[in-house]
């Protein structure tokens, strides 16, 4: 690498690192001469009123809702239990209970101011920021208030995939958002072990939505729509590419995912890249780690070469100055050793400073957004706060896991470095600088910043809980006794200082952690019961009857013995065994006719006569084994032996109605299947539209799907609301798994799916891709996606297994 780049990247790291010093430097006066305890305690004496109610009791907030104190006092107890522990109670409850208690305004107009300020860099007194403030505020005031639907409590679903897809569809910005869904997937099932894939995904997530936060609050009214949705997509595009940073760079390095020497090699690529602005190829690398790192290069680089292609030219620069910035502050920081005695104060604070304030300036030149010189200071001077209160946050798990962050090495050392800086003390020292130097002691930036405060240590305090809080306080406050007592007391007793941030954050891990958990459990219960239904298939000749054919009994068994997913049956079962309860032996021949009728399908399909393919589940197709006319009669004695199946359904179990209604819906739905396939033999050559492609593929495909739920439900008698529910959901999911099959019979490795690919265009057949293109395909599979997983939440019951296979629908590669 030439000298030069190196040269006038290191002059910019330089010129940084001489801004941060200043700032350094002023607060390190304020550890001597401590004039930020008294600018503070004033502050928050006069903040303090609207924050603490009644005098001595801790549930003093109580006092809001209670009309006649004296009266009550034997109530309160109750009360208190009930619902003196906001956290206790499910996030929609808490919100209803601020609605109740009228704090609702307040607490999202908090909020959202911080939000602003933190994440936009904006000056809370400028007219056009509180107008968008107020704005937000009522946005999400209606979006809280809508009806709970599915009574969990929790806001789960507003941030799941459904969710985000439906905001596309407003924004006309699908394709991006199905992209970057894929994204962050494949993100988290690359995530090592060692990392938190829930973490990886919250940090991508939530970078992601502020740089397109960034370009909303460009946007008004008078942004032409198409302008509008071409930077929303170009912002989520471009969110994920610096995103992914996060995870694969900065969490990477942390962890001891790599070697030594591989963090060394690995690094250096990334230093050449934003010195060269152009990504070094990979070369040989080996052991464990070698398909993660070839993985993380190619997401990288691609990630890399987009940002590089959108950034406007004279903004170019500056990015990458940024960037390297941001790089190499965290390498400096990342190298200390805990261990190591003889860091300065500058040592530890400058890169600190400097990455937290980096990471977020990026945001804004990755978007080449305009220069902002305001922005930039604002931006500059909070980061360190940040840092500073996540590392206080965090200072436990660092402590055991031997990081260094102020906090860390201040426990480790000060005792025999009496010149390090109490890092909690710089804390406050920053909380002055912000509130009286950057926003010139505005009343109202001053109240949010003072309650982000003393919220950070309440949770603190509730997560480690009152005793080991109090000894954990203690180490860092011996000075200024007066006032960190002072603010203790506040942390008792002030109230109304929570963030609507802070709750979504906890929802979001709760959410992505238990999504990842039924994840495991789906998957779990697939293979197993896919393994009991699997060995039940084969037949084994009959010793009463007179022997069938030979032949006949190996096509039947060839057949069957391919690997197919056996999707159908092991839904049955499911929904059949661990939803309502019924006898695992005594549902055993639905199970086998559902899989007998869905193979004999495929035998069909794949006739010269209809599809002509040559292979199936990794196999040659069996006419192309036997000959069609075999294959013919291996079909319909298939068909013939569910029924059998069916009619051998204990009456006793069951009762001989639903046996009886069973065997007649099945007929039913294997007549409709037939009329699908029919209508899509007919569909050669030809345009069929939207809704014709829906019928067909609801016939041909989705049918087999309804069958799989209805009929364990026939045999449970549930409701037939409930039945209706189900019927719904597989009709969207039925044709969602259609669409993806088309899209794979294009994208699709033909090893993976054991069946040809490109049949669809050889037999011109109308597909969906056909019709729609590739894209417009993949838009049409999540709209039915979301209607399937919409459609859940009617269903009386919650049924994990439902959304994970709605997931596997839409994903799967084979
Ligand atoms: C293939 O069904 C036919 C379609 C409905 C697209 P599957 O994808 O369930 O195939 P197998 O049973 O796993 O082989
Ligand atoms: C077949 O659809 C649906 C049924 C067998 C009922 P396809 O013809 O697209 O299925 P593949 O792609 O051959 O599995
Ligand atoms: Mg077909
Ligand atoms: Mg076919
Ligand atoms: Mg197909």
């Amino acid at each position: 690498m030439s000298n030069e780049f190196v040269d006038r990247a290191e002059a910019c790291y330089q010129q940084s690192e001489q801004q941060a010093r200043h700032y350094f430097t002023w607060l390190n006066e304020q550890m001597i001469t401590k004039e930020y305890i008294q600018a503070l305690t004033q502050d928050f004496k006069e903040w303090q009123p609207e924050h603490v109610h009644g005098s001595s009791s801790r549930a003093g907030w109580l006092n809001w809702s209670l009309p006649n104190r004296k009266s009550i006092t034997a109530t309160v107890e109750t009360l208190k239990t009930q619902i003196a522990k906001p956290s206790l109670r499910t996030p929609r409850e808490y919100i209803q209970w601020l609605r109740h208690a009228g704090k609702l305004d307040a607490y999202l107009q908090r909020s959202v101011s911080y939000m602003y300020m933190r994440d936009l860099g904006k000056d809370l007194t400028d007219s056009r920021t509180q107008l968008r403030i107020e704005a937000t505020v009522a946005d999400i005031k209606k979006t809280l208030l809508r009806p709970d639907k599915d009574q969990t409590g929790s806001f789960a679903n507003d941030l799941s995939w459904t969710a985000l897809y439906r905001w596309s569809q407003k924004e006309g910005v699908e394709r991006a958002v199905i992209w970057v869904m894929d994204k962050i997937k494949l993100a988290a099932a690359m995530i090592p072990e060692g990392l938190s894939a829930e973490h990886a995904q919250r940090k991508l997530i939530k970078i992601i939505i502020g740089v397109v936060q960034h370009v909303l609050d460009e946007l008004d009214e008078d942004t032409p729509l198409e302008e509008r949705t071409r930077r929303l997509d170009e912002a989520i595009r471009l969110g994920y590419s610096y995103g992914l940073t996060y995870p694969f760079i900065d969490d990477l390095l942390d962890s001891t995912v790599l070697s030594l020497p591989e963090k060394e090699r690995y690094s250096d690529m990334i230093r050449t890249a934003l010195l060269t602005e152009a990504v070094p190829e990979l070369e040989q690398w080996d052991g464990p780690n070698a398909e993660l790192v070839r993985y993380v290069h190619s997401e990288l680089s691609e990630a890399f070469e987009y940002i590089r292609q959108q950034l406007k030219p004279e903004r170019r620069i500056k990015f990458f100055e940024q960037a390297y910035v941001f790089f190499e502050s965290q390498q400096r920081d990342r190298i200390k050793e805990l261990s190591y005695a003889h860091y300065s104060n500058e040592d530890l604070y400058l890169p600190i400073i400097l990455k937290a304030a980096s990471s977020r300036l990026i945001v804004r030149s990755v978007l080449s957004a305009p220069e902002d010189q305001d922005f930039e200071l604002r931006t500059f001077y909070y980061g360190l706060y940040n840092q500073l209160a996540d590392d206080f946050a965090d200072a436990f798990d660092d402590m055991a896991a031997g990081a260094v962050t102020p906090y860390t090495y201040y426990l480790q050392h000060h005792e025999a470095r009496p010149d390090l800086i109490n890092p909690y003390e710089l804390y406050w020292a920053v909380i002055f600088y912000l509130i009286h130097q950057v926003y010139r002691a505005d009343p109202q930036t001053r109240e949010i910043i003072l309650d982000r405060a003393i919220n950070g240590l309440k949770r603190r305090k509730e997560r480690l809980g009152a005793e080991q809080y109090d000894e954990w306080m203690k180490r860092w406050t011996a000075d200024s006794a007066e006032f960190h007592q002072y603010v203790q007391e506040l942390v008792s007793r002030a109230d109304d200082v929570d963030f609507f941030d802070k709750l979504l954050r906890d929802q979001m891990v709760e959410s992505l952690k238990r999504d990842r958990e039924e994840q495991a459990l789906f998957q779990d219960r697939v293979e197993q019961t896919r393994e009991e239904i699997r060995s039940q298939l084969p037949l084994a000749p009959s010793t009463d009857e007179p022997p069938i054919s030979e032949l006949l009994m190996q096509t039947v068994n060839y057949s069957l013995n391919g690997d197919g997913k056996l999707l159908r049956p092991i839904l049955a079962s499911v929904m059949g065994v661990h939803e309502y309860g019924l006898d695992a032996s005594a549902i055993a021949p639905l199970l086998r006719s559902l899989e007998y009728m869905h193979t004999a399908s495929l035998i069909f399909d794949d006739l010269p006569s209809q599809d002509n393919a040559d292979t199936r589940r990794g196999r040659p197709t069996l006419h192309r084994l036997y000959g069609s006319g075999t294959a013919e009669l291996t079909g319909i004695y298939l068909m013939q032996r569910a029924t059998e199946e069916q009619a051998a359904l204990s009456t006793q179990h069951f009762g001989a109605q639903s046996v009886l209604q069973l065997i007649r819906y099945s007929s039913r739905k294997a007549q409709d299947i037939c009329m699908g396939q029919s209508l899509d033999l007919h569909s050669k050559g030809e345009q069929l539209t939207l809704e014709q492609l829906n019928t067909l593929c609801f016939y041909k495909t989705g049918i087999a799907f309804e069958a799989a739920l209805v009929m364990p439900a026939i045999l449970a008698q549930v409701e037939e609301a409930e039945i209706e529910v189900l019927r719904t959901f597989a009709f969207h999911a039925g044709i969602a798994y259609q669409i993806k099959d088309d899209l794979l019979d294009v994208e699709g490795d033909g090893d993976v799916l054991g069946k040809p690919v490109g049949q669809d265009t050889d037999n011109q057949r109308s597909t969906f891709v056909s019709v729609l293109g590739l894209d417009g395909a993949r838009q049409e599979m999540w709209e039915h996606y979301c209607l399937a997983m919409e459609a859940l939440r009617d269903l009386p019951r919650q049924v994990p297994f439902l959304k994970h296979l709605a997931g596997f629908i839409i994903h799967r590669q084979y």
